[in-house]
C-alpha cells in the first residue's frame, strides 16, 4: 500500500515537476526575450547617442570652418591688393590713395637723420632686419627717400622737368605712378657716394642688396633694360619673402611677371619665412 502511495506521491511530484519545468522554462523563454529586447534598445540607444555625438560634430567642424573663413576674410580685408600691383605706368594710384599705416623710419637709418620719412608700417620690421644683417655684414646702406605722397610726387617730377626736361621722364614717375606712394619703396644711397644715387651699383651696399634683400622681402624695381625707367639700382620694393625668393630663384623680375601671378602672393606677403629661406 504504501508502494502504491509513494507511486501515486511520486506520480503527483513527477507532474508537478514537469509543471514547474514548463513554467520556468516559458519564464526562461520570457526573459531571454526581455533580455535581447532590452539588449536591443541598449544598441538602438547607443547608435541614436553615437549619431548624436557625430551630429555635433559635424557642427564643430563646420563652426571651426566657419571661424577660420571669417578670420581669413578679416585678414585679407586687410591686405591692400594695391601694395602688389604693378605701377611703374602701368596702373594708376589716386590723388586719395595713402598707405593704411605708415611709421616713421628710425633716423639711424636715414642719410639725413633729421629729414622724417615714413614707410608702410607692416614692411619696418622687414626694413629693420635687413639693415641688422648688412650691420652684422659691415655693410653701411641709407635710406634717401620712401614714402612720397601724390602731392610730393607731383612736386618732385615738376622740379625734375624744370631741371631735365622730358628726360625727366626716364627716371621720375608721374604723380599716381610712382612705387613711393604705396610707402613699400625706398632709394637707398651710402656715405661712399655722398648720398647721391647715381653711382650706387658700384656700392659695397648694392652689391649685398643683390644677394641678400629677397632674404627681406625687398627686390629691385628697375633692372638693366627693364621697359619702364633706366637702371635705377637704388630704388627698392617690399613685395614680401615668398615672392621676392621667386624671383630670386627663378632669376626673374617683378615686371616680368603677369599680375594675376603677382597678386596670389598678396595673402602672404608679411609671412616672416619661406620653406626654402628663413631669416
Ligand atoms: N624713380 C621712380 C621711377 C619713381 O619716381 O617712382
Ligand atoms: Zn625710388
Amino acid at each position: 500500500m504504501a508502494t502504491v502511495g509513494y507511486g501515486i506521491y511520486s506520480y503527483q511530484s513527477n507532474t508537478q515537476l514537469e509543471t514547474e519545468k514548463t513554467q520556468l522554462s516559458a519564464s526562461l523563454s520570457s526573459t531571454t526575450a526581455s533580455l535581447a529586447l532590452a539588449l536591443k534598445e541598449k544598441t538602438d540607444l547607443v547608435n541614436t547617442l553615437q549619431a548624436a555625438a557625430n551630429k555635433n560634430k559635424d557642427f564643430a567642424d563646420q563652426l571651426t570652418q566657419a571661424t577660420e573663413t571669417v578670420d581669413k576674410l578679416q585678414w585679407m580685408n586687410m591686405l591692400d591688393p594695391q601694395l602688389l600691383q604693378k605701377y611703374s605706368k602701368v596702373y594708376f594710384l589716386s590723388e586719395n590713395y595713402v598707405p593704411r599705416e605708415l611709421s616713421p623710419i628710425d633716423s639711424k637709418y636715414l642719410y639725413t637723420p633729421d629729414r622724417s620719412l615714413d614707410i608702410e608700417d607692416r614692411v619696418l620690421p622687414f626694413l629693420q632686419k635687413m639693415f641688422q644683417a648688412a650691420s652684422d655684414d659691415n655693410v653701411a646702406i641709407k635710406i634717401d627717400s620712401a614714402y612720397r605722397s601724390f602731392g610730393t610726387q607731383a612736386t618732385l617730377k615738376s622740379n625734375y622737368i624744370v631741371k631735365y626736361g622730358s628726360g625727366a621722364n626716364s627716371f621720375s614717375a608721374e604723380q599716381g605712378y610712382s612705387e613711393h606712394q604705396l610707402g613699400t619703396a625706398l632709394d637707398f644711397t651710402t656715405p661712399t657716394i655722398g648720398g647721391s644715387l647715381t653711382g650706387f651699383e658700384k656700392t659695397a651696399a648694392y652689391a649685398w642688396l643683390n644677394d641678400n634683400a629677397y632674404k627681406y622681402g625687398f627686390i629691385l624695381s628697375y633692372p638693366p633694360n627693364n621697359a619702364y625707367y633706366i637702371f635705377e639700382p637704388w630704388h627698392w620694393r617690399f613685395i614680401g619673402i615668398e615672392l621676392a625668393t621667386k624671383l630670386h630663384d627663378e632669376n626673374k623680375h617683378f615686371y616680368d611677371l603677369d599680375q594675376r601671378e603677382i597678386s596670389t602672393y598678396l595673402g602672404n606677403m608679411y609671412e616672416t619665412a619661406t620653406s626654402s629661406v628663413s631669416q
